[in-house]
């Protein structure tokens, strides 16, 4: 057995929300990678964990009514007793609010600005909250953000500036020279094509307005930037510029950093970049993988508890729930989730062909040999060869696909062998053998079924945990822990004659896709209901303080094409002024004179350097119609909405 290393990354998870099935995706193939190289002989480190700071959170934290400590900490819990649940066996669990994170990262940023990588200087331009990263005008979509589609912000600040600049051409040089490094290829050419071939701009890493976040030693005043914060703690974790630096040593530089395809910028071009100027060996792959979506569209923990992975895991359990995800959609691409083939897979794929294999195999062991493990003999006929040789390729075959990310291909060699061993069945007839009482040949037949079965237990185990162990133990392979391993795949016939089985119930009951499909309806709208419920409170909606306002005069503001300045008046002698994207939606003339309303109790901010003291209220459709909520009838300026 080789001691290669293997370290593998999952991006870590902002606890702002519960995670829906989508999330567990990343995490499930990551546990899947780890516990195969580990199975074929490597020393594996996984690490996952969660992205806890932020302007995103503190808002949740906020709309939530919580402290963004008691909020995220919430928040974890859930993911933890998640992770627990869909059996991952991760190797440390990272919190980017531990201060073995936050002193290491405040170290970074040291070294970053004592050789000159770093300047102050102020940001202008738009952030997008949800994806916490900053985007040029001409990068965004329709005015949004081209990553999620949501709206984006407008910030005014002083920030601290990294010189992305001067690594882009060695960060290009490397991915050229290694074309391995992003993965798939795909995501490679969006990473050139889009960020470096038009030029990288330095990038802002820090921020004033809020201060959920690890300060710029330095300058308190700052908080370091939630992504330069987040992706160091691929090194953080491991010891990195600490006393203790023994697993940096030996797991960096990481064999993979998986993640979905919409992260692979921040992990393919800053952390790289990042790394370069700690002078440190670069990731060996980066691996975006797909999205998986509903049949309406992107996936979110509003669609209902049928997204939900706890709500699923209690009903099918995490191995079903595990190879479905792994199984049905190609790795890399896109895929849409759907019970209805989830619950097909379950009953296609683990109830007929690989339970009825076991259950088929048990019951004739023991009906003609009184559950005793005949020895095999006689003449082998052409099949048992064809059965042997393919059990010993499917390792050769499977490792090959798991080292190019394909874990759904991995997975459908190991179908081949299970197809093989079903039709090795029907091929040898044993109740025919039976009757004709050609028991030496029955027995071979029985012992090579067995073997199979073995041989597919041991490869099941990177994906589905729980199961192998059952297979196991119904063959009489309980107290043969050699017989599970890596190992034991290099020879055919291992298991010891003369064990005896005990069959156990079925590894999975087919299951009825319409009481599956009437379950899920009612889940859908068990969520539905839940959301109604996470309505907010007479007490909070109190405290926004909504005025009507008469609009008095309106200018465009120079440079930038979406906002006017409006000054508003609130009646009694008070004139407030406010910023509002709505210029390509009105003229100054066609909203002079309006009755709007105003939230007047915002914080003050700058919007492109013009002071807004509260929001201009207005609606707007997917077809991006804007209106300005306007009031009828004879109401005072400054009357308060209630
Ligand atoms: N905190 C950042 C990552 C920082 S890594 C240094 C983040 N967190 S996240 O919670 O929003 O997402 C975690 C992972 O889940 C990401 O890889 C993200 O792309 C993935 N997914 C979120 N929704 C998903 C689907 N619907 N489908 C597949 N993957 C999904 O991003």
């Amino acid at each position: 057995m080789s001691s290669k290393k293997f370290y593998i990354t999952t991006p870590i998870y902002y606890p702002s929300d519960k995670l829906h099935i989508g999330h567990s995706y990343t995490t499930v193939a990551a546990d899947a990678m780890a516990r195969f190289k580990k199975l074929s002989g490597h020393e594996v480190w996984f690490l996952t964990g969660t992205d806890e700071h932020g302007q995103k959170i503190q808002r949740q934290a906020e709309k939530a009514g919580k402290s963004p400590r008691q909020h995220v900490d919430e928040i974890v819990e859930w993911i933890k007793e998640l992770w627990g649940e869909l059996d991952i066996g991760y190797s440390d669990f990272i919190r980017t609010t531990e201060e073995r994170h936050k002193t290491t990262v405040q170290k970074i940023f040291n070294r970053f600005y004592e050789q000159g990588d770093i300047y102050k200087s102020k940001y202008e331009g738009w952030y997008c909250t949800p994806c916490e990263s900053f985007w040029l005008e001409r990068q965004l979509e329709e005015g949004n953000c081209p990553d999620c589609g949501r709206e984006v912000e407008m910030l005014a600040e002083e920030s601290y500036f990294f010189r992305m600049s001067k690594y882009a051409d060695k960060l290009r040089r490397h991915i050229d020279e290694n074309p391995e490094f992003i993965q798939p290829p795909s995501r490679k050419n969006e990473m050139i094509n889009n960020f470096l071939e038009p030029g990288l701009e330095d990038l802002c890493i820090s921020r004033t307005t809020f201060d959920w976040g690890i300060r710029v030693p330095f300058d308190q005043e700052h908080v370091i930037y939630v992504w330069l914060d987040a992706l160091s703690n691929y090194i953080t974790a491991l010891g990195y510029l600490t006393d203790d630096d023994q697993k940096f040593q030996k797991f960096w530089p990481a064999d993979v950093h998986l993640m979905a395809k919409e992260i692979v910028r921040f992990h393919a071009i800053y952390w790289p970049i990042f790394l370069m100027a700690l002078g440190l060996p670069l990731p060996k792959k980066v691996f975006g993988h797909g999205w998986l979506t509903l049949e309406e569209g992107k996936m979110s923990k509003s669609k209902g508890n049928v997204v939900d992975p706890r709500v699923l895991i209690n009903r099918y359990g995490s191995d079903a729930i595990r190879y479905y995800l792994l199984r049905e959609i190609p790795f890399g691409a896109d895929g849409v989730f759907k019970l209805e083939a989830l619950v097909k897979r379950i009953n296609s794929d683990l109830a007929n062909d690989l339970g009825n294999l076991v259950s088929r195999t048990l019951t004739m062991v023991e009906r003609y040999f009184n559950g005793s493990i005949p020895e095999p003999a006689g003449d082998f006929a052409e099949m048992d060869k064809q059965l042997q040789e393919l059990a010993l390729q499917t390792p050769v075959k499977m490792e090959k696909a798991m080292d190019q990310l394909q874990i759904s291909n991995a997975l459908a060699e190991l179908w081949e062998l299970i197809r093989l061993c079903n039709r090795y069945i029907d091929h040898n007839a044993p109740w025919d053998l039976a009757r004709q009482g050609e028991n030496t040949r029955l027995g071979t037949v029985m012992y090579n079924l067995l073997e199979g079965i073995r041989f597919i237990g041991v490869l099941l185990q990177p994906y589905m945990p729980r199961m192998p162990g059952n297979i196991f133990k119904q063959i009489g392979l309980d107290d043969y822990h050699n017989l599970w391993g890596w190992d034991s795949l290099a020879r055919w016939g291992q298991i010891p004659a003369g064990l005896l089985i005990k069959r156990e119930e079925d590894l999975y009951p087919r299951l009825n896709l319409n009481k599956e499909l009437d379950w899920g309806r009612g889940q859908e709208e068990e969520g539905t209901k839940q959301q109604v419920q996470e309505t907010i409170s007479m007490e909070e909606f109190k405290k926004v303080d909504i005025r009507t306002g008469l609009v008095k005069e309106v200018e465009r503001i120079k440079d930038a094409d979406k906002l006017l300045k409006l000054q508003v008046s609130l009646g009694e002698g008070e004139t407030r002024q406010l910023v509002a994207g709505v210029a390509e939606h009105y003229t100054p003339d066609e909203l002079k004179d309006k009755k709007v309303l105003v939230v007047t109790n915002l914080k003050p901010t700058r919007i492109k350097g013009v002071l807004s003291e509260g929001m201009l209220l207005a609606a707007s459709d997917e077809s991006g119609n804007l209106a300005v909520t306007t009031v009828d009838g004879n109401i005072k300026p400054g009357s308060r909405i209630s």
